[in-house]
């Protein structure tokens, strides 16, 4: 009852979309709400968020976040409550868009008496792929994933992440600009979600945007240039992953070991100063300080080893972000090993 009519949305995008942004960014909301449950539950609660292009772009959030329902409502299968959304500078409305975008659904499942390389044919076709540009397409995009082994074998005899590495595949056989990859690591072993990041960042060279929903953090830190945290419909927190995991000037300097007189000093003259075996951390407030106590440790005569500036993981941010909800909600929120 809420829902936007379609003209309506498209007058209400030209007026607010600013055009230089739009030409930045490959994908844009404003304010983008979905309600359910006859508005009883806000899967997206004005969502607002930019994407630019030949970014990889993170969209993290415990299950139930929201973030299947952004990708869903992006590829217009699901209509927006209220608000709007732009890829590629265009409506979502924009049939045409849908040419240029590679999905990569949450659990997805093929038919699986089809082999790898029939799958790819059949959505090939689906996505209107001419048969040419098929049968040049899926021995390259096999041979990317790592498939090409795999071609003529059955798919109910892959991996789970060997359907993975299909599925990107597959999502790819249109050779789009921008791919949504709905947690394409999930239920994956390490060793399978190696080798998907280093697909996405081999996709990322070509040149494409990509955006990928998950609830594992440390993955996602792993490929991401930026990142969004959701919770509960609505965006906490978003920006580069060094800026949400800069702790400020904090550093671990290895020297070695320091006479106990030059340990007194180093306490009395540094306040946030910790000495540990082989290793100092500190917290300075400027640069400046920084060098006063390399010039003191150097006076003292410790050999400086490494400084090495300090970073909380993403997983402390995240947690930072959504402080005053409960723990509950992040039973399914895991950081992989
Ligand atoms: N079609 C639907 N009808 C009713 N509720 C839905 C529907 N799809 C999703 N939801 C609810 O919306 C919320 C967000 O779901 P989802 O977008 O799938 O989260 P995520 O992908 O972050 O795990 C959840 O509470 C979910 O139960
Ligand atoms: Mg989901």
């Amino acid at each position: 009852m809420f829902y936007f009519p379609l003209q309506l949305s498209r007058l209400a995008f030209r007026k607010s979309m600013n055009k230089t942004e739009a030409k930045l960014n490959i994908i844009q909301t404003e304010n983008l709400s979905k309600y359910f449950n006859r508005g009883r539950l806000h899967a997206l609660d004005s969502v607002s968020l930019q994407v630019g292009a030949g970014m990889v772009f993170g969209l993290l959030g415990p299950n139930g976040a929201g973030k299947t329902t952004l990708v869903k409502v992006l590829l217009s299968i699901l209509h927006p409550t209220s608000g709007i959304a732009a890829l590629f500078g265009k409506p979502i409305s924009d049939y045409e868009l849908r040419r240029r975008i590679g999905y990569l659904p949450e659990n997805h499942r093929y038919p699986d008496f089809l082999k790898g390389g029939a799958v790819m044919d059949y959505f090939g076709r689906f996505a209107g792929v001419q048969k040419e540009q098929r049968q040049q397409r899926i021995p390259e995009l096999l041979k990317l994933v790592g498939m090409e082994k795999w071609a003529t074998t059955k798919i109910r005899k892959y991996s789970k992440g060997m359907m993975q590495r299909l599925g990107l595949a597959v999502a790819m056989i249109n050779d789009p600009d921008l791919l949504l990859l709905d947690e394409p690591t999930d239920g994956v072993d390490p060793i399978g979600r190696k080798e998907i990041r280093d697909v996405i960042l081999q996709l990322k060279q070509k040149g494409k945007t990509i955006f990928i929903n998950s609830h594992l953090l440390s993955e996602v830190e792993m490929v991401c240039d930026e990142v969004a945290i959701m919770n509960k419909g609505k965006i906490v927190v978003q920006g580069q992953v060094a800026q949400l995991t800069n702790i400020g000037l904090s550093y671990r300097i290895q020297t070695s070991p320091l006479a106990e007189s030059a340990r007194e000093k180093l306490r009395t003259t540094f306040a946030k100063l910790a000495l540990q075996n082989g290793h100092i951390d500190v917290s300075v407030q400027d640069h400046a300080e920084l060098n006063r106590l390399i010039d003191q440790l150097r006076q003292n005569q410790a050999e400086i080893h490494a400084i090495v500036p300090q970073r909380r993981t993403l997983e402390e941010s995240f947690f930072a972000a959504i402080q005053g909800a409960t723990s509950g909600d992040f039973n399914e929120m895991v950081a992989v090993e």
